[in-house]
């Protein structure tokens, strides 16, 4: 019989989509972070229910030749990343292997999946971080959370954030608790500074800060953002943004450019972007690169096409895909978005571009125009159904599909396929490394 807080000698025939090792002690499912598949260990059950339960690895009695030691100190606690202990090329692995069965599984979809895509050095990547900050025993805190908590890990250093953010953490910690600056509290629903993001453009020379607050008064900000600046002179903007709700949503819609414009700007493939704070900007600029290189040789463009980038951001897709369409056309929800798009055209004198605020629900079945390609970027939950009809209804001719969810991904190619197209061809490409995070780009023809 298995029991809470029992210790139990298992092997790990398996890994979950997060990254957990899968065991079995009488028949019954135990995930473990950390574990690998192949590997022995003594595992204690820390919380279980009906079906399953959640186990801490205690010893590793057989090691997988697979496992590399974590290079990130706070790699036990935070929530940041959770496949450091997998070596590189086991990390590629992973995602392909997932990314094929979700498919079968999920989606009935039988398809060889390419190896993923990968990068040359897979750390110092990621040109984002959101860091809340928090009071603790007194004390200033500012890091990532800890996985399914709110609880903060204060961390000294990161390594899939640009080095230097470690050392801006550590100045936003430090001039906090010098100018005493009100930090926000989840609990009580008080205080001012809810926490600070970083941007920077693809070769980490020019950064963007936007510091979060629940209201508009903040005392100390012009004394922050004189040090600030002074230290970092990559610094291109610093914006206060003001978000008073009860929510787990990071930026509120309210904001105010305290240093330069509310404007980072980037060259992705060739092409100069404006990218506003609140705008989605993909978080591995290398990787981008290989993505949308991958998409558009998956759209197949000669030149004649009529091309709709839906769900299309500041316009990245759309721009990289206009010199070999005839015409392509934007839909996205984000109004500051559209507004750095359409910035973004005319910046780099693409004259065949357009970009239409609104959502991809709304606009494509209103469009005057028949796409010859879709190429589709939807967020996490996927594409509508009814976005999937209009196009099934319109009997576009190829379909290319980034995802960055494979579960929604199967649904949706799931019915694409039952409504007349074949899914072609599937390649990760491993835009979040030391995360179980897949990113991956598919091709569908109309049968
Ligand atoms: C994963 S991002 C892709 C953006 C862009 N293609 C890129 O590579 O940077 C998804 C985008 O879809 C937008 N979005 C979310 N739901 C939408 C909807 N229903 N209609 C239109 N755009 C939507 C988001 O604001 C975001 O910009």
């Amino acid at each position: 019989m298995v029991e809470k807080n029992g210790y139990y000698e298992v092997e790990f025939t398996d890994l979950t989509h997060d990254a957990m090792g899968v065991c079995k002690v009488d028949g019954f499912p135990i995930f473990v972070k950390d574990a690998l598949k192949g590997e022995k260990a003594l595992i204690k059950l820390v919380r279980m229910n009906k079906n399953f339960g959640f186990g801490r690895l205690i010893e590793i009695k057989l090691e997988s030749p697979f496992r590399k030691v974590p290079i990130c100190e706070h790699y036990q606690t935070c929530g940041g990343c959770n496949a450091m202990h997998m070596n590189y090329q086991t990390q590629l692995d992973f995602k392909r292997h997932r990314t094929s069965e979700t498919l079968k599984r999920l989606g009935k979809i039988d398809t060889e999946v390419n190896p993923t895509i990968g990068m040359n050095n897979p750390y110092y990547y990621r040109n984002k971080a959101i860091i809340p900050f928090a009071k603790r025993n007194g004390k200033i805190v500012g890091g990532l959370y800890k996985t399914r908590s709110h609880d903060i890990v204060n961390i000294k250093r990161c390594h899939v954030f640009p080095k230097l953010y470690s050392d801006m953490i550590r100045f936003f910690r430090q001039i906090f608790t010098e100018l005493d600056v009100s930090i926000y509290d989840e609990a009580t629903h008080e205080g001012l500074v809810r926490g600070v993001m970083f941007r920077s453009d693809h070769k980490q020379e020019k950064y963007a800060v936007t510091i979060v607050t629940t209201g508009t008064r903040f005392p100390q900000r012009d004394i922050i953002v004189k040090r600030l600046i002074e230290r970092y002179p990559g610094i291109v903007n610093v914006v206060q943004n003001v978000n008073g709700d009860k929510t787990n949503v990071f930026l509120g819609s309210k904001h105010k450019v305290l240093h330069g414009k509310d404007v980072l700007e980037d060259r992705l493939l060739g092409m100069d972007y404006d990218i506003s704070h609140r705008a989605f900007y993909q978080i591995n600029p290398a990787q981008t690169e290989a993505l949308y290189t991958k998409a558009l040789k998956y759209a197949g463009l000669t030149g004649e096409e009529v091309v709709i980038d839906a769900f299309s951001g500041i316009g990245t897709i759309a721009m990289s895909a206009a010199k070999q369409a005839r015409e392509v056309i934007g839909i996205e929800v984000v109004k500051d978005a559209v507004k750095n798009a359409t910035q973004n055209a005319k910046k780099n004198n693409l004259k065949n571009v357009r970009f239409i605020h609104g959502t991809v629900e709304d606009v494509l079945p209103t469009l005057d125009v028949k796409p010859d390609v879709v190429i589709m970027d939807p967020p996490r939950k996927g594409v509508e159904k009814s976005v999937l009809e209009t196009l099934v209804k319109n009997k576009v001719k190829r379909l290319v599909y980034v995802s960055c969810n494979v579960s929604t991904l199967a649904r949706d190619l799931n019915f694409l396929q039952a409504n007349g197209y074949d899914v072609k061809e599937v390649t990760p490409i491993d835009m979040f490394p030391q995360t179980s995070h897949i990113e991956s780009v598919t091709r569908l023809d109309k049968r």
